[in-house]
């Protein structure tokens, strides 16, 4: 697929170090599918959609920094949308988001409500200056918030917040933040993994099921085209969580 020139028509902080972009074009994208942003000299990232038309993007290094030092009117080239997305099933949902992960989480919340699909998140940040999407997601329904520092909510990691909550209540838990987070969110609550879909991150390259990058060890699962979005029972036994692959195909350990 070649990328398509688009337009940045606006673009709101979040936080000092998120940013929301909305482009110039709807691609009628599902929540949980990714585009690959093109960053003209710089390279080519794998970013969810956080609303029909818009990407949120926190800066970790090179190419997410070039974005930062973009503005509205600024270029950039994008091939998607790709992958699967979520399913939306059942009439009471339950939504686990990190961090940035919170952000495809939020556009999966508006689609669910107007489906008429009760909606409960479960949502952690380091600090209360770290937090994304609160008033959205308090908008649609229950919403439980964790600080990993105390600063707001419940004090702990993610994880703190499952108390509150009755996992059997739910048809459908869906996930997504840094690995190690859903790594211990998998774990804690593994009867519950066959209706537990978690939007994971590997090294994408081709994002075309081509390379290989983004293949997960032991079956090989092509992450960029059989996912992003998998069932939890699939990861359980798998290097998620233990190990991934970086740009040279060597693996290394997961952070975050
Ligand atoms: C399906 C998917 C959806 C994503 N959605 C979002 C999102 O909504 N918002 C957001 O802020 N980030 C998202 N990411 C992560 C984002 O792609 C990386 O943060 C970004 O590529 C970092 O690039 P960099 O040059 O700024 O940082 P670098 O310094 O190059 O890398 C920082 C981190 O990002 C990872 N990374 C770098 N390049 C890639 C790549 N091509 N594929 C996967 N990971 C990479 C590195 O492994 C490293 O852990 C998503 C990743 C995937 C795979
Ligand atoms: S990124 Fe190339 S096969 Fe997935």
């Amino acid at each position: 697929m070649k990328p398509i020139n688009c337009i940045i028509e606006e673009v709101r902080s979040e936080t000092p170090l998120i940013r929301t972009y909305r482009l110039d074009r709807n691609l009628n994208p599902a929540p949980g599918q990714y585009l690959m942003l093109w960053i003209r000299g710089v390279d080519e990232i794998p970013m969810s959609f956080s609303g029909q038309d818009t990407i949120t993007v926190q800066s970790v290094g090179v190419a997410t920094q070039a974005i930062f030092r973009m503005g509205a009117g600024s270029e950039v080239g994008l091939r998607g949308p790709l992958g699967n997305g979520f399913a939306l099933k059942g009439n009471k949902i339950l939504l686990i988001g990190g961090g940035v992960g919170t952000a495809p989480l939020a556009f999966l919340a508006e689609v669910a409500k107007k489906a008429d699909i009760s909606v409960t998140s479960l949502l952690g940040f380091r600090s209360r200056d770290d937090m994304i999407f609160q008033d959205r997601l308090e908008g649609l329904g229950e919403t439980i918030i964790t600080t990993d520092d105390g600063s707001y909510g419940i004090k702990g990691h993610a994880s703190a917040g499952l108390k509150e909550l009755n996992l059997f209540d739910y048809d459908q838990i869906y996930l997504c933040g840094p690995e190690m987070m859903m790594s211990d969110i998998i774990s804690r609550t593994a009867e519950h993994a066959a209706k537990t879909q978690a939007c994971i991150n590997r090294y994408f390259k081709c994002a075309a099921g081509i390379c290989g990058s983004c293949c997960l060890d032991p079956d090989g699962v092509r992450v960029c085209v059989e996912g992003p979005v998998l069932l939890a029972d699939r990861l359980l036994d798998s290097e998620f969580g233990r190990y991934k692959r970086g740009p040279s195909g060597a693996k290394g350990p997961c952070r975050g």
